[in-house]
């Protein structure tokens, strides 16, 4: 009788200690206490091997309904408990999310790069490749195989830089045809390329003008190539760039190293606006580069990154452009 008033006052004390534990911390030191190895209860169990075989059977009885009492009044604890802790974090840990953030401005790209890669990849899509050279070009590429003869006004130091010494003859590539050159060198025919890159002319920074500037140049070398595909390619080169409603227009001029040549000119927003140059690449240009210009034909084309910009967002001012304010560039959508 005293082990079974024992064992009621074990779990009359279990059950108080349990039922006054905080938070679970306390109630895990409660349950080592009551329920572990080291506890009343089991104490009594183990001395259950000890008794006369007629108590053996109501004594384990008696104490597994003990064991069953604490342990149910721990998972009842620990369930509210473990509702009090969540709803803790809820109000504690709550989150405002109308609240104002400060977004750290990571960089990104000028609005130009990214009127590059938009190209690039426009053109990648259909087949070209992408082909650079240097910004420091020879005289000879930039002008002579271009057949562009030495009295020709662009070479004049007004629009020329010049490198010093003047008799190793390089120059600051005035425009990107002379990637035109070192693409037919380098490759045979059938060739689909653009050329994008850095240009310069000796020109002040003004509303409309800047000394360094960009261009994309397009060339085609293939059997059979006429103007219907240069104007094709230049109509939907329009389309990606300024819409689909976009057209354009061919009118006569004159390069050196293309023939026949054009302006292109390109309507958006009800008027046309003058683009670029464009033409079948000269017979002469294609034989100065070694290529059969029996065999084959192809078409060039070249437009002002700057201005190809300016006309797309209605960009009045180049200081714009080549300040690098960020203010400006944000208006891109740039991930700054
Ligand atoms: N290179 C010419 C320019 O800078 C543009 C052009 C490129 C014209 C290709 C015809 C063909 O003005």
């Amino acid at each position: 009788m005293t082990a079974q008033a024992d064992l009621q006052r074990f779990v009359a004390e279990a059950v108080a200690d349990i039922s006054q534990a905080q938070d679970l911390d306390q109630l895990k030191i409660a349950r080592l206490a009551h329920a572990g190895d080291k506890s009343p209860i089991a104490g009594q169990s183990r001395l259950l091997g000890s008794l006369p075989a007629d108590q053996k059977a109501s004594m384990g009885k008696i104490i597994g309904e003990a064991r069953a009492t604490v342990a149910l009044a721990i998972e009842t604890k620990t369930q509210e408990l473990e509702t009090l802790k969540d709803a803790k974090v809820l109000s504690t840990e709550v989150v405002d999310v109308s609240l104002p953030v400060q977004r750290g401005h990571k960089g990104g790209l000028h609005p130009l790069t990214i009127l590059k890669n938009e190209i690039n990849d426009f053109f990648i899509a259909q087949g070209y490749s992408v082909a650079e050279g240097p910004e420091l070009e020879s005289e000879w590429l930039n002008f002579d195989a271009l057949n562009i003869a030495p009295d020709h006004p662009a070479r004049t130091m007004q629009d020329t830089f010049f490198i010093e010494p003047r008799d190793a003859h390089l120059v600051l590539r005035t425009h990107t045809s002379p990637v035109q050159i070192r693409t037919m060198l380098e490759n045979k025919p059938p060739i689909y390329v653009i050329c994008p890159g850095r240009t310069f002319r000796a020109d002040e920074l003004d509303a409309t003008h800047t000394p360094v500037f960009h261009q994309v140049e397009g060339l085609v070398v293939d059997k059979g190539i006429t103007m219907a595909h240069l104007k094709g390619t230049l109509d939907l080169f329009a389309q990606k760039m300024f819409g689909d409603q976009a057209i354009t227009r061919l009118r006569p001029s004159f390069f050196p190293f293309t023939e026949p040549s054009a302006e292109v000119d390109v309507f958006f927003n009800g008027r046309w606006i003058e683009w670029g140059g464009c033409g079948m690449v000269n017979s002469k240009v294609l034989q100065a580069c070694g290529v059969d210009s029996e065999t084959y034909s192809g078409f060039a084309f070249g437009m002002g990154l700057e201005r190809t910009l300016m006309v797309r967002h209605g960009i009045t001012d180049m200081h714009d452009i080549v300040e690098g304010d960020i203010r400006f560039s944000r208006k891109f959508g740039v991930g700054l």
